[in-house]
């Protein structure tokens, strides 16, 4: 009988804290106007000082292992997307698995591919299962961008926020998990990148760097692809998809995947006017926010995608 991965349960955090466009418009030369118009943004949420990746990755994890109604020491991998580790080592996944109290020794891993590490680590996870290699996996996304971007660049520290999502999915005979889709491109290095603190660094280089414009062209356009490629790969014409869970980096990238889909953008879940880019964690957070507000329901067939840094992106098609 063949194995699936389904999602047993689901789960987020915000920090409390809110910066809004005004907010930044006081530091650097911009306006709620401009950020609203060309992002979608209008506000972001910040991290406290005591808050990190870990710890933020906690709190959702513990919602969706309530969710799916099991015991921290049934999970059989916990894979952690970040680019905003706690520590360089052990991973965040580590870090993770002692906060949760995991005492079985499940092997415990980061993935990093920047705004896409979900896709990527919930590919991976789907492997896993499917393999039958473990039954029980807590995919997780979380990123704590407001300590990586420069906040007196205002092409940049417009677009970040922080926060965690979490997807605990188990083995199933039904499915669950139709495909997974996850592509790299090298060439695309220095378009959007993070210096590495280990290599020696003057201070304007320790913080994202990235020529936004030229980004947001090769995402629309691969974003279109993958997308079209999805829906091939699985025999699937667009009316067929009931919700668009998209990476959310730029209004307009997402309202031109919505439209290559010819999908209205209420079957499109944004979160991206509250949050902003959380990274690897929009994903995971936007999922969770449907599930619980009751838009996403079961049986219905969901195509997420995300697209970032590398260049690396993505896609997943869930019956959910
Ligand atoms: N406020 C006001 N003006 C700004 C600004 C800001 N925050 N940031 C840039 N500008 C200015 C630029 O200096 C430029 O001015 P100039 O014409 O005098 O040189 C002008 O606005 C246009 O800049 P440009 O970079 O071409 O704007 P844009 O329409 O491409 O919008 C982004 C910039 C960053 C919002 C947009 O390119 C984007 O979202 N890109 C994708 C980024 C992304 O998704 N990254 C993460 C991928 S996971």
């Amino acid at each position: 009988m063949s194995r699936f991965a389904r999602i047993a349960g689901t789960g987020g955090y915000l920090p409390d804290r809110v910066r809004t466009n005004d907010d930044i418009a006081a530091q650097v030369d911009t306006s709620d106007e401009w950020i609203v118009e060309r992002t979608g943004i209008r506000s972001r949420r910040i991290a406290g000082p005591d808050e990190s990746a870990s710890s933020m990755a906690e709190i959702a994890s513990r919602q969706a292992i309530e969710a799916a109604g099991i015991a921290p020491d049934d999970i059989d991998l916990i894979i952690v997307a970040t680019s905003s580790p706690d520590r360089v080592f052990p991973s965040t996944a580590c870090l993770l698995q002692q906060r949760l109290n995991v005492r079985n020794c499940c092997p415990a891993f980061d993935v990093q591919a920047a705004c896409s590490g979900f896709i990527f680590a919930f590919s991976i996870a789907d492997q896993y299962i499917r393999s039958g290699n473990a039954r029980r996996v807590l995919v997780v996304g979380s990123e704590l961008n407001s300590r990586l971007v420069d906040w007196t660049d205002r092409a940049t520290c417009i677009l970040f926020g922080d926060g965690a999502g979490a997807v605990l999915l188990e083995a199933s005979d039904e499915p669950g998990v139709l495909s997974t889709h996850i592509n790299s491109d090298g060439q695309y290095r220095d378009l959007l990148y993070l210096p590495n603190a280990s290599v020696s660094l003057d201070d304007e280089k320790r913080f994202i760097q990235m020529q936004g414009n030229e980004v947001f062209k090769v995402a629309v356009n691969t974003l279109g692809k993958i997308v079209d490629d999805t829906l091939a790969a699985n025999h699937l014409n667009q009316s067929e998809i009931d919700w668009l869970v998209p990476h959310q980096a730029n209004i307009r990238i997402i309202m031109a995947t919505a439209k290559k889909l010819k999908m209205p953008m209420e079957r499109v879940v944004c979160t991206i006017e509250t949050q902003g880019n959380t990274s690897s964690a929009s994903v995971p957070l936007a999922l969770n926010e449907a599930i619980r507000d009751g838009r996403i329901q079961r049986g219905q067939t969901v195509l997420m995608e995300a697209f970032g840094s590398g260049f690396a992106w993505g896609s997943a098609l869930i019956r959910y």
